[in-house]
């Protein structure tokens, strides 16, 4: 009888150590990003969420095309998910003004950013960069009954450009050089209409986006800006983040077989 209550006891005891070591193997494999599905008993895996940040005012990059649907959509958006197919992980976008995706990485709202952003010395203290998967060049847009040619044409007018943009630092050095002055504003449509009525006399945007503002818009003229630093895409992680080697990976991978060529002839009006 006593040696049927001490197994009794030890069995139980294992049992309830047994269940303390699953339940602690459970917890920390699911804050480590396990892609396993520790709340269910099933052995389906589920593919691990990534929160992804971007300012959809960016057509054809990243845009919200309202008549359509409520979804981001472009050619970050289909590279972005591309990259996420490859590496087994879902995604999930979250629309934000382009100023606050950076201190969104920084406050882990965000896995990464795509967003058309441009690797700088300045933003790479505080993230980190993929590779470059494109490079971009810059215009001067204005209305076209203005007949703003050169840059010259611009003196004492006034120039806009997105807040926290390169185009930005690059408005005031122009500025600065042919006697302008500059002013931000929050999204890109806010620059198109603030030169439609007449708030903004000239605005500094990548030609992609400004080629999709003049294939809609007949009022709109641009040329091109002769820059010296490349404009390169990239995406975007928390400083120290795992992801940037897996990424980089799979970008170099879509690059070399032509993918992110068709991405471009999916999305650009001109290439
Ligand atoms: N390439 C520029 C930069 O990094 C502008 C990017 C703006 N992106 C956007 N989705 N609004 O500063």
């Amino acid at each position: 009888m006593k040696n049927k209550v001490f197994l009794f006891m030890l069995v139980l005891v294992l049992g309830i150590l047994a269940a303390c070591g699953t339940a602690e193997k459970e917890t920390s494999t699911g804050s480590a990003g396990s892609e396993t599905d520790s709340t269910s008993d099933t052995t389906t895996e589920e593919a691990k969420v990534l929160r992804v940040g971007t300012s959809a005012d960016y057509a054809p990059f990243e845009y919200v095309d309202t008549k359509v649907s409520e979804d981001i959509i472009g050619f970050d958006i289909d590279l972005a998910n591309l990259i996420a197919e490859r590496l087994g992980y879902e995604l999930e976008f979250t629309n934000s003004d382009f100023n606050s995706l950076i201190p969104g990485l920084q406050a882990d709202k965000y896995d990464f950013v795509i967003s058309g952003m441009t690797p700088t010395e300045e933003r790479d203290k505080v993230v980190d960069f993929s590779i470059p998967y494109y490079e971009t060049e810059q215009y001067m847009v204005s209305l076209k009954e203005s007949n703003i040619a050169t840059m010259d044409d611009l003196k004492g007018k006034v120039v806009g450009a997105q807040v926290s943009s390169i185009q930005l630092d690059l408005a005031e050095e122009f500025g600065a050089e042919h006697g302008f002055t500059v002013e931000s504003r929050d999204l890109i449509p806010q620059l198109i209409q603030e030169m439609k009525n007449g708030r903004l006399d000239g605005a500094v945007i990548e030609n992609i986006v400004s080629e999709n503002y003049l294939s809609q818009n007949d009022d709109l003229a641009a040329f091109p800006i002769e820059v010296e630093e490349p404009d390169f895409k990239a995406a975007v992680f928390q400083e120290g983040s795992t992801l940037k080697a897996e990424f980089d990976k799979v970008i170099q991978e879509l690059i070399d077989e032509g993918k992110v060529e068709e991405l471009k002839k999916k999305w650009f009006v001109v290439e």
